[in-house]
């Protein structure tokens, strides 16, 4: 299925030095249980965010004994090395001359680290394109688009989610009828003249409700979702949503696509109350700033609405036109109060 990607057999005889940059992702169909291989149990489809992101620079030894060494925001990370070392043995078939050196990686994140914004999602997309620089320069291979591909191939062995990051806009990951092309071993984008004008310039105000370690990893989660009774309509239910998205997305019709996005948000949670064991992600003011969203689109009919990782904090969605204003308004006035430290990080999509 993959044959595509096994590397060649070259080496990296200089060291290098290579620098990228990748922004997080939000999902608004949810990807939520997988198989061997970071192989998704359903089809996802998120947007790439702008300003969350995070910025590598990978310093590769050749020659040197096999060794990772990580900074963040230059302190250094023994376990996350670790972590790296081992992904880098994952992925040897596919890029051979990857243990014929040492590296030094140094990364740091644009937004705040305990936010839940998925530094996974960025910090696996960077680190994979990193590897593609190093790997162009010795495999001769400079197809932009095989590149990318590459890519998100490699990310997705890293982090499931981080392989839709390589890519702007909204971008699927996961084989579905829906979306000609798409794939379970990488992401590709959704195709741009299917999406109407509405969503193309869209906020994602992330309101930090707990800026604590999450309760649960998406480790655990995705490995519960195994013994889960429900898991099975879950993962139709998800195919079924892409049927609908198509023709919202086309349409433009708002009033959908929020019903959409929101329901995922709450299946995402509730199948974590459904497990055994269970767990509840949300705290008080997750729940608080739900009812007062559903008030105020109620009372204004404003298109302001949520989505949710898996953790507490809330993603606020809304489209950038003459209403954003009085959204913005809002969300300062009636929504802040409910964060730890009025922590309030600000995206917004443009494509
Ligand atoms: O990529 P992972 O293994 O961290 O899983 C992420 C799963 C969610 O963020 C909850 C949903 C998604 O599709 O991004």
């Amino acid at each position: 299925m993959t044959d595509e990607f096994l590397g060649n057999a070259n080496f990296l005889t200089s060291d290098q030095t290579v620098s990228a940059s990748c922004p997080s992702n939000i999902a608004l169909i949810k990807y939520w249980g997988k198989y061997d291989q970071q192989i998704p149990a359903n089809p996802s489809i998120s947007y790439t965010l702008n300003h969350c992101r995070t910025n590598t620079t990978i310093a590769f030894y050749a020659g040197d004994a096999f060794g990772v060494q990580t900074f963040l925001s230059g302190k250094e990370e023994f376990k996350f090395a670790e972590k790296i070392g081992k992904y880098f043995k994952t992925i040897s078939e596919y890029l051979p001359w990857i243990l014929t050196g040492r590296y030094v990686i140094s990364t740091e994140n644009t937004f705040p680290h305990s936010s839940g914004i998925a530094s996974s999602a960025s910090g696996f997309g960077a680190i994979a394109k990193c590897l593609m620089l190093l790997d162009e320069q010795f495999s001769g291979k400079t197809d932009h688009h095989f590149l990318q591909k590459k890519a998100s191939f490699l990310a997705r062995l890293g982090s499931g989610s981080a392989c839709r990051s390589l890519y702007e806009g909204l971008v699927v990951w996961g084989k579905t009828p829906e979306v000609e092309g798409s794939f379970d071993a990488y992401a590709i984008p959704y195709p741009n003249d299917e999406i109407h004008s509405v969503f193309k310039n869209f906020n994602d105000w992330v309101l930090l409700i707990h800026e604590g370690e999450k309760s649960v990893s998406s480790t655990v989660g995705h490995g519960l979702m195994k013994t889960n009774p429900y898991a099975e309509r879950r993962f139709l239910e998800a195919q079924e949503n892409f049927v609908l998205l198509k023709e919202i997305l086309k349409t433009g019709d708002m009033k959908r696509f929020i019903q959409l996005v929101e329901h995922e948000a709450l299946t995402l949670h509730a199948m974590m109350m459904m497990s055994e064991p269970a767990f509840i992600l949300m705290k008080t003011g997750t729940l608080e700033v739900i009812n007062k969203i559903w008030n105020f689109r109620k009372e204004t009919g404003l298109d302001l609405f949520f989505t949710l990782d898996a953790g507490a904090n809330v993603h606020l969605l809304f489209p950038e036109n003459s209403d954003a204003d009085e959204i913005k308004a809002f969300v300062v006035k009636e929504l802040l109060t409910h964060t730890q430290n009025n922590g309030l990080v600000k995206d917004v999509m443009r494509f």
